[in-house]
């Protein structure tokens, strides 16, 4: 029998023309990048999986609500509006615009980490980890080991590894630590889910040792719709319960909105202690604007307000989460390896495996990324060794423990068609995979270098 994916909750009312170019000129182009995906030109791409975060498309509401936007410097519509809806939504008192998710953590991460030295999470997404070093402390991952077996399904691998987490707090000392931090989905191990058990015990050690419980909320409305589907005890749950049980034991949140509020712009802070948020609304008006508007446009805090609603529709989170479902039935035919079972924002493949010969300091992630921007004009990105870097101590290629592909779907913005031209450009990949060759870096800036490195393909020795 075959599965039925639920296909898209919506008709196209506008569109925008892509153009496949000629593989002469998708050569051209990618060596005029110097083989970086992130400098070629978006208009080169025919599918652009390079992030889903502000590439999705807004609603006829959201759009209307851009007519609506009221661009008062204090105390526009918009912001009463965006406020009781995310109070409705997620349940904490304390409620505050930012322009993205970054801008969020460079407000509250500071708050946290004064005089502490260490941040732990599940997994800090790479803005969340440099605002923690930027704030003088250190990130320290603590995913399950589940998480590490990309072939191996497992329900729950974007879970905290509790045993670790208790222990790493007596080891570190609780007093060092100021903040523990759950990623939900855990973006950095696949897009994979949390369970609500495990926000719930995570959020119980983190407390008995005197240390704020904080959520990275980026994709909770994803997170969400796999609870219902995973967890038992929530599978006659609405999205609206499962998400305040997500975040009923959270001391605070930073969300960029810009994946599951459909927008494509905004950030919000959320809190429970007024004290806190005293200081969240001083360093917001100095680094992002007075407290009413954050950062943000009238028009892109009403279309945040309608997103928030609009991202947790059980129908809509049915056809999102069944895009990945499908594209990965494409690759279990095909034999193609990716974080298993798929998570809920992208298909990361496993690099490692349709490229064995690729040693990591050669990249085999960003090998197949160039490859299938020649083969069908993809753009996806590597989050493997290319992505990690050097070692900033001893200046060696560290080596990642995973080397993915990251497809990652914008939202609402392909048809099934599109995944199946995904798909197809994979399985011709795959039937060429042993003549696909490594890359090495020609030019590279000292951190986060992976967004404008050049690089050059190794020649056939
Ligand atoms: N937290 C998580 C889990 C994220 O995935 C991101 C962004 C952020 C925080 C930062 O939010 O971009 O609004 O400042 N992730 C994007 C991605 C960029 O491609 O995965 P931002």
């Amino acid at each position: 029998m075959k599965p039925i994916y639920y296909p898209e909750p919506f008709r196209i009312k506008s569109v925008e023309p892509l153009k496949l170019l000629s593989r002469k000129e998708r050569e051209e182009r990618l060596a005029g990048a110097h083989y970086n995906m992130f400098a070629l030109a978006a208009r080169d791409v025919y599918i652009d999986l390079l992030t889903d975060s502000g590439t999705g498309a807004m609603s006829t509401e959201q759009w209307a609500g851009v007519m609506r936007g009221d661009e008062s410097y204090a105390g526009a519509e918009c912001y009463y509006r965006v406020q009781e809806t995310a109070k409705k939504i997620f349940g904490l008192p304390y409620l505050q615009i930012v322009h993205q998710g970054r801008a969020a953590e460079k407000v509250l991460l500071p708050l946290l980490l004064e005089g502490k030295k260490y941040a732990i999470a599940n997994m800090h997404f790479d803005t969340t980890r440099a605002h923690v070093e930027l704030a003088g402390a250190r990130a320290i991952d603590c995913v399950v080991p589940e998480a590490l077996e990309t072939t191996k399904p497992y329900d729950f691998k974007g879970n905290m590894d509790l045993a670790r987490l208790e222990s790493l707090l007596k080891e570190l000392g609780a007093e060092n630590v100021g903040v523990v931090i759950m990623t939900v989905t855990n973006n950095s191990a696949g897009g994979q889910p949390v369970s609500v058990a495990n926000i719930r015990a995570a959020e119980k050690i983190a407390h008995k040792y005197g240390v704020p419980f904080m959520i990275d909320a980026a994709r909770y409305a994803e997170n969400s719709y796999f609870v219902k589907q995973r967890e038992p005890e929530f599978k006659n749950s609405s999205i609206e319960e499962i998400v305040k049980a997500t975040f009923e034991g959270a001391d605070c949140f930073t969300m960029s909105a810009k994946k599951d509020a459909i927008v494509n712009m905004g950030g919000l802070i959320g809190c429970r202690d007024r004290a806190l948020f005293e200081k969240i609304k001083q360093r917001t008006i100095s680094y992002e604007g007075f407290v009413t508007y954050g950062g943000m446009s009238g028009r892109d805090i009403e279309a945040l307000a309608r997103g928030l609603e609009e991202g947790i529709d059980e129908h809509y989170l049915r056809y999102r989460i069944g895009q990945m479902e499908y594209l990965a039935a494409r690759l279990d035919e095909a034999g193609i390896a990716y974080q298993t079972p798929v998570g809920g924002h992208a298909v990361f493949v496993d690099a490692k495996k349709l490229l064995p010969h690729i040693p990591y300091y050669e990249f085999p992630a960003q090998a197949l990324a160039a490859e299938l921007y020649l083969e069908a004009g993809i753009r996806a990105c590597d989050i493997g060794s290319f992505m990690l870097g050097n070692d900033p101590d001893t200046g060696k290629q560290l080596k990642a423990d995973f080397e993915f592909t990251r497809l990652a779907i914008p939202r609402r913005i392909y048809t099934q068609s599109h995944l199946d031209v995904i798909a197809d450009a994979l399985e011709n990949i795959k039937e060429r995979a042993s003549g696909v060759r490594g890359y090495k870096i020609v030019e590279e800036p000292p951190i986060l270098r992976h967004f404008t490195a050049k690089l050059a393909p190794i020649s056939a020795k």
